[in-house]
């Protein structure tokens, strides 16, 4: 028996995150959307995908839960995504309704399981999802760090014209216009990001970060980016279930950690067995420390529409 992912949501990041997943020939999947045969016909495509790729991933959808029984992660994708001119938190109120109760129907049949949230507003949801679900806060974890990071190290490599692996960064904070791009950890090989790019130019590039996601939906027009966050719901999933304890950014509730309480907010954890295993804290600098306040005070204000 492989481990079980299951995948909530069949749209467009649940759908390709269910992909990657399969590809890794590691695990089997369940892919659940409320759509009839939405999450059934993507996972026989998926399943149909397996002789060419090369992989043995069995791959089941539906709209009844019950395929999920046993999954050791869940990815939790359901909900609207945004369309242009909106921002992640004006989405709140419809996906509140829709994560509560898929929250609920998961834990039935998945009582061990690790919970990924990454429908938006995704602290947001994440902090609804602890309080549904009642779960330890390094069992719910939030999806946004990591997309953000890969943004702000694909902006950084492509203006120094290095390789994307070579580029070590996080991006801290909210999944939203206040999240925190770090300066002063950020290196190429070793070498301080502000030695090689002028700091004008590095705050375009922060700020191109800040905007990734909306870049990307005023491009698409009809829905928002999904390559990249099915890529990053992939590493974290493979993360937990490898026990790799690699250290990314995720949305956990903070306990006094960065000296922050009883909000969701991104930080560098490491990812292994049953979830987050410690918090890691990294130096920030002065304003970086404000900026983190403020980017906890943005998603404080988010939460407070919560029901
Ligand atoms: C993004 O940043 C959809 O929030 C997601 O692209």
């Amino acid at each position: 028996m492989r481990q079980k992912v299951s995948v909530i949501g069949a749209g467009n990041v649940g759908a390709t995150t269910a992909q990657r997943l399969a590809e890794l020939d590691r695990f089997d999947l369940a892919l659940v959307d409320v759509v009839d045969g939405l999450a059934a016909g993507k996972a026989l495509d998926l399943s149909e995908a397996g002789p060419v790729v090369g992989y043995d991933s069995r791959v089941v959808g539906g709209t009844d839960y019950s395929i999920t029984e046993g999954s050791e992660v869940v990815v939790i994708t359901s909900g609207l995504a945004r369309k242009p001119g909106m921002s992640r938190d004006d989405l709140i109120e419809a996906n509140a309704r829709v994560v509560g109760p898929v929250t609920e129907e998961v834990l039935k049949r998945s009582p061990g399981a690790v919970l990924i949230v990454v429908t938006n507003p995704v602290d947001a949801m994440t902090e609804l999802t602890l309080r549904v679900s009642g779960l330890d806060r390094f069992r719910v974890i939030g999806m946004g760090g990591v997309l953000d990071t890969a943004r702000f190290r694909h902006f950084l490599a492509a203006e120094l014209g290095v390789s994307v692996r070579s580029v070590e960064a996080y991006v801290l904070g909210g999944h939203g216009d206040s999240m925190v791009p770090l300066r002063g950890v950020t290196n190429i090989a070793g070498v301080p990001v502000g030695s090689l790019i002028a700091s004008e130019r590095l705050e375009e590039i922060v700020q191109r970060t800040r905007d990734g996601g909306a870049e990307i939906v005023k491009l698409l027009k009809t829905g928002s980016a999904f390559y990249a966050p099915a890529a990053a719901n992939a590493q974290m999933v493979e993360a937990i279930l490898g026990d790799r304890r690699q250290v990314l950014p995720c949305g956990i509730r903070l306990a006094g950690e960065y000296g922050i309480s009883g909000v969701v907010l991104g930080v560098p954890v490491k990812l292994g067995a049953g979830g987050v295993t410690e918090v890691v804290e990294v130096q920030l600098s002065e304003v970086e420390r404000a900026e983190l306040e403020r980017s906890a005070q943005a998603v404080r204000e988010v939460m407070a529409v919560l029901p």
